[in-house]
């Protein structure tokens, strides 16, 4: 019987929003994970940073769930990267991908890093690297999912065999975390899933370390990190892959979501 290690994530540095962000060296990929709940009464204010193209998609979501995830992932993420870009958080331009995959215009400081965003429960995932496609992924492990039915369509045959050989509560965090792995992956490549699933394996033990083999790309490097963190009780397997090699990782985190008094003000940057 397999043992998920407790490869649980210890943040270096736990960052109070408004306050600068640690240095980020051309080598180093920094990889973030905190919670989004905050008290319904300050969704209006969450809701301040960001422009209105945003707010009018929060607003779009049925479930009021939905709408306070989606809020405060997006704040948090204009927070960071205007931490890291030296830009006032609600001024920071995305453009996307043929595939929707976003990136900071050049016009607001961007182009010197990239990112990539994930959310799922009460928790956010965030990956920032300098000049190199990065993806991440966090996933909420659930009970209301068959995973049975589903490791098949997305699992490849290697992983599939590797997801079967653990048993009970294991085998539910195998899955989700084989499948955060995988997510990690397409979201770096940036095609979301016209990428085909079942055409690369990555380790789905979560006490192995996170490696992808892709047919498709063979010869390409990458760099991957897997770790697993618990909120309210709730178990969430996180992994982020950085294309590029000999990339070392930070992780860090924030404890409780606030809002700094000059948040929509410029910040301090690395
Ligand atoms: C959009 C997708 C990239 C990720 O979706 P997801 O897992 O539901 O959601 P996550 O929270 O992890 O990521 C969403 C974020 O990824 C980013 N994103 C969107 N399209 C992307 C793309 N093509 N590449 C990389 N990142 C993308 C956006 O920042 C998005 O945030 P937003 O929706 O709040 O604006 C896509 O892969 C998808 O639809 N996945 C469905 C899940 C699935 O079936 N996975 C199979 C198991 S591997």
């Amino acid at each position: 019987m397999h043992r998920c290690t407790e490869n649980t994530f210890e943040p270096t540095f736990v960052w109070d929003p408004g306050s600068r962000v640690p240095p980020l060296g051309t080598c180093e990929a920094h990889f973030w994970l905190g919670p989004l709940d905050v008290p319904a009464p300050e969704l209006p204010s969450w809701a301040e940073l960001l422009p209105d193209g945003e707010r009018d998609r929060a607003a779009r979501f049925h479930f009021a769930v939905d709408q306070q995830r989606y809020i405060v992932s997006h704040a948090i993420l204009r927070l960071i990267l205007g931490a890291y870009l030296e830009q006032s958080p609600r001024l920071i331009r995305f453009s996307t991908n043929a595939f929707g995959k976003p990136f900071v215009e050049a016009t607001t400081n961007g182009g010197q890093i990239e990112f990539s965003l994930s959310h799922s429960g009460d928790m956010a995932a965030i990956g920032i690297v300098r000049g190199h496609p990065v993806g991440v992924d966090v996933e909420l492990v659930r009970n209301d999912v068959n995973i049975e039915e589903l490791a098949p369509t997305i699992f490849a045959a290697r992983e599939l065999a590797s997801f079967r050989t653990f048993e009970g509560e294991a085998r539910g965090e195998a899955f989700f975390n084989g499948w955060t792995r995988k997510e990690a992956y397409i979201k770096a490549r940036g095609e979301g899933l016209s990428y085909p699933l079942q055409e690369f394996n990555v380790s789905i033990d979560p006490s192995r370390t996170f490696q992808v083999a892709d047919q498709n790309a063979q010869g390409a490097t990458h760099t991957g990190w897997a770790t697993r963190t618990t909120h309210r009780a709730r178990v969430y397997p996180a992994a982020m892959i950085v294309l590029g090699e000999g990339m070392m990782v930070r992780y860090f985190g924030w404890r409780k979501p606030w809002i700094p008094a000059d948040g929509t003000q410029q910040i301090g940057g690395s």
